[in-house]
């Protein structure tokens, strides 16, 4: 072991403590749980965009051999938390009501699951699937977002508070754009984008009594899914057990419960036997959200030295029928460049879809799509370097909530990835860098996302073999959360990881939020933190009360172990195991929760990313090719510095991905996606991925909290985009504003 692992202020790369689980197969995933009397459930989907279900034929399906039941809104049995209806006048879904699957006739979406089919064998159900004959009456729908943005409205919360992040922002002159010196307008559409990770949503549905569940679900929270449960069925919430021991990927699909988790609950009460359900591939597309069809129309003005004078930033995204889907895409306009005056107007259009989505970088990521775009078209207005004008609108505090950030080191990034780009090699003027026959083009983008904390609880005990084992509630959708806190306690305690083990995934396990809006470092690892020092205390009390002297007067801070020694300001004082012996205990323990500070009102908490991107562009077959991509982040401490790295590298991959190749395409006669498995939509693949460099500035932000973290997930991906979209920009001077960037849209 490296001495400089038992510095307290180095975290060094560290493989993943589940590698070696997830690669031999060894981890188990929800859909891979084997439960005695196992029944398998196969989902059926509405053939209509909207309308009323006429009449279920299921009697074929009823006596396909190993069918066990055929459940529909005609047949399922009651759930308490369905009733009442959310509107008791139309019967209709009030905004923010998530779809009740079974729940009546109505159908909002093609695709909805309205029957499950459940049978003793997976392939049997798919076959008594396929035998269920439904009729509908078809109501005209509206899927067409170009079509349809006449139908935008201003969300609920927004009408009820107009304090809301999502209701009408001015600051400053509303009419600054129109005298502004330079003007530039544009529009930008982001299409729908899905999720697609690698497991498909799956969950094994248990009930071990008539009011005791448990499931082995795809989420990213225990504890929030076992309170959506536990009030779906009306019984009290330790009644409800959930245990996502392992997530194949999410990206922001597992933060909401969906109709197949109630489907297979509902299926496994009916039959009285455990249910197993994945979805398809293509239920993927229609049933776990995705990230919205987006319009969007940014005006800027500015001075010809670079001053920023006016943005207005406009942003309507698509939502379901029956539920608000909003998002902070406007929320940056608001911060990140020292604009005087600012406009932002949010709108959602509801269309005959499913509910969309927080997807990775939600709202921010569309919303520097725009924004990095427009910051680019201005540059270029004035026929300055991107980063100069960026520099000349640098904020150092935060412009909107008007008080200080707790730290920014943007500044550090820009200089960074600059020399790492190459940017000396590109030229103000698009298109006049050429390699061999292909252009060559820079270009970069900006993210930030707010260092949004929570509450997390974890249990810690040592033994008298020096083991520390920890338990939380917290999931790991695949970003190395165990390695990370594992780390965290390492570096506190001085104890090598190999002897540390962390335990999470259940909802049997001390509270913890939502792994989602990259939040899991600094909400978890204080709580690590707190908890390894609770522990140091103990050690140090009983120590002072049996040898006293040294120990009466030493803080947590002051004791390490190491190799099994109890170290006091460095100097060794006895090993654990004879603490332990001294003391006649097997071990110590404890429970720590940790809280998010008042700082919090006080300063302006964000992370931020700085990406470039060096692009080539065939000239005759608008191929685009990424040469390179550096990202730079400034995400406060960077605990695990190998999967941090990796999760940057697989967020600037989701950003080529939002750039050139992802597009979930609806035939609107239909209302019906045509794009549903990996053939028609394009994920980038290791072809379509460069050398990505990436750069952490690492510097501890402790205002935020303990562990000096900021998260890192979201600004992975925010601002990847834009950086590939303006680099297109300058190899070719085209300027594509609808992505993704495909190669008809530059010959
Ligand atoms: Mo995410 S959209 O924070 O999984």
């Amino acid at each position: 072991m490296n001495e400089a692992f038992f510095d307290k202020k180095e975290y060094l790369p560290l493989d993943r403590v589940d590698g070696r689980l997830k690669v031999t197969g060894a981890a188990k995933y929800s859909a891979e749980y084997v439960l005695p009397d196992m029944t398998y459930g196969v989902l059926v989907g509405s053939r209509i965009a909207k309308g009323t279900i006429k009449s279920i034929d299921s009697k074929a399906a009823e006596r396909a051999p190993g069918v066990l039941a055929v459940i529909s809104h005609t047949n399922r049995i009651k759930v308490p938390g369905y009733e009442p209806s959310a509107d008791a006048s139309t019967g209709a879904p009030s905004a923010n009501q998530s779809l009740r699957v079974f729940y009546d006739n109505k159908v909002y979406s093609n695709d909805q699951p309205v029957v499950i089919v459940v049978a003793t064998s997976l392939e049997k159900a798919h076959y008594g699937a396929s035998l269920v004959e439904i009729q509908y009456d078809q109501e005209k729908h509206k899927t067409d977002f170009e079509a349809n943005t006449d139908g935008a409205v201003l969300p609920v919360a927004a009408k009820k508070n107009p304090k809301s992040p999502t209701a009408d922002y001015d600051r400053g002159q509303t009419d600054a754009f129109q005298s502004a010196p330079y003007k530039i307008e544009a529009e930008y559409v982001l299409p729908t984008e899905m999720h697609n990770p690698m497991e498909l949503q799956a969950i094994t549905a248990h009930w071990e009594a008539d009011d005791r569940l448990t499931i082995y679900d795809k989420v990213q929270g225990t504890k929030s899914t076992q309170k959506t449960f536990a009030k779906e069925w009306n019984i009290p919430e330790q009644n409800v057990k959930v245990i996502a021991t392992f997530v194949g990927g999410a990206f922001g699909n597992g933060l909401h419960s969906w109709p197949h988790e109630s489907a297979a609950i509902i299926a496994a009460k009916q039959v009285k036997r455990p249910v197993k359900l994945m979805l398809t591939r293509e239920q993927m597309f229609t049933m776990v959200g995705y990230r919205p069809r987006t319009w969007q129309k940014v005006q800027m003005g500015a001075t010809k030295d670079g001053k920023l004078v006016a943005i207005n930033h406009h942003s309507i995204g698509q939502t379901s029928s029956y539920e608000e889907f909003t998002e902070s895409t406007l929320q940056q306009t608001r911060m990140m460049y020292a604009s005087p005056n600012v406009s932002t107007r949010y709108r959602l259009l509801p269309l005959n879809v499913a509910t969309p989505i927080w997807m990775r970088g939600p709202g921010e990521a569309t919303g520097a799509f725009a924004l990095e775009s427009a910051m680019d078209e201005m540059a270029h207005a004035i026929e300055m370097d991107p980063i100069d004008f960026r520099l000349m609108n640098y904020t150092e505090t935060d412009p909107d909530k008007n008080i200080p950030w707790s730290t920014k080191f943007l500044r550090e990034c820009y200089e960074e990835g600059k020399e790492r780009i190459g940017w000396k090699n590109r030229k103000l003027k698009p298109g006049s860098v050429r390699d061999g026959e292909w252009l060559v083009g820079y270009g970069m983008g900006t993210g930030t996302f707010g260092a949004n904390r929570s509450s997390a609880t974890v249990h810690a005990e040592l033994d008298i073999n020096g083991n520390l084992v920890m338990h939380c509630a917290i999931t790991d959708i695949g970003p190395g959360t165990a390695t990370a806190m594992v780390q965290v306690a390492s570096n506190t305690t001085g104890i090598a990881p190999e002897k540390i083990t962390f335990h999470l995934g259940s909802s049997e396990f001390p509270n913890a939020g939502l792994q989602g809006g990259s939040s899991t470092v600094n909400s978890v690892g204080p709580a690590v933190q707190a908890a390894c020092n609770a522990l140091k205390e103990q050690l140090i009390t009983l120590s002072a009360s049996k040898n006293g002297s040294d120990f009466s007067a030493a803080k947590p801070d002051d004791v390490m172990f190491e190799k099994g020694e109890i170290r006091l300001s460095g100097k060794s004082s006895g090993t654990l195991s004879d603490f332990f012996k001294q003391n006649k205990i097997q071990k110590i323990e404890t429970t720590q929760e940790s809280k998010p500070s008042e700082n919090g009102k006080k300063y302006s908490m964000n992370a931020f990313s700085m990406h470039f991107a060096m692009v080539h562009v065939h000239p005759y077959t608008g191929q685009v090719r990424v040469k390179k991509i550096v990202c730079c982040a400034d995400a406060g401490t960077i605990v695990s510095p190998k999967t941090a790295e990796s999760q940057m590298i697989g967020g600037a991959t989701g950003g080529i991905g939002m750039a050139l190749t992802e597009d979930a395409v609806m035939d609107h006669r239909f209302g019906r996606y045509v794009t549903k498995d990996f053939g028609d939509y394009h994920v980038p693949v290791h072809a379509d991925v460069p050398d990505i460099e990436v750069y952490f500035v690492n510097k501890p932000d402790l205002l935020a909290d303990p562990v000096g973290s900021k998260g890192l997930g979201e600004i992975a991906i925010i601002g990847v985009a834009p950086a590939i979209a303006n680099a297109v920009f300058n190899a070719t001077g085209k300027r594509v504003r609808t992505l993704p960037i495909t190669p008809d849209k530059l010959i």
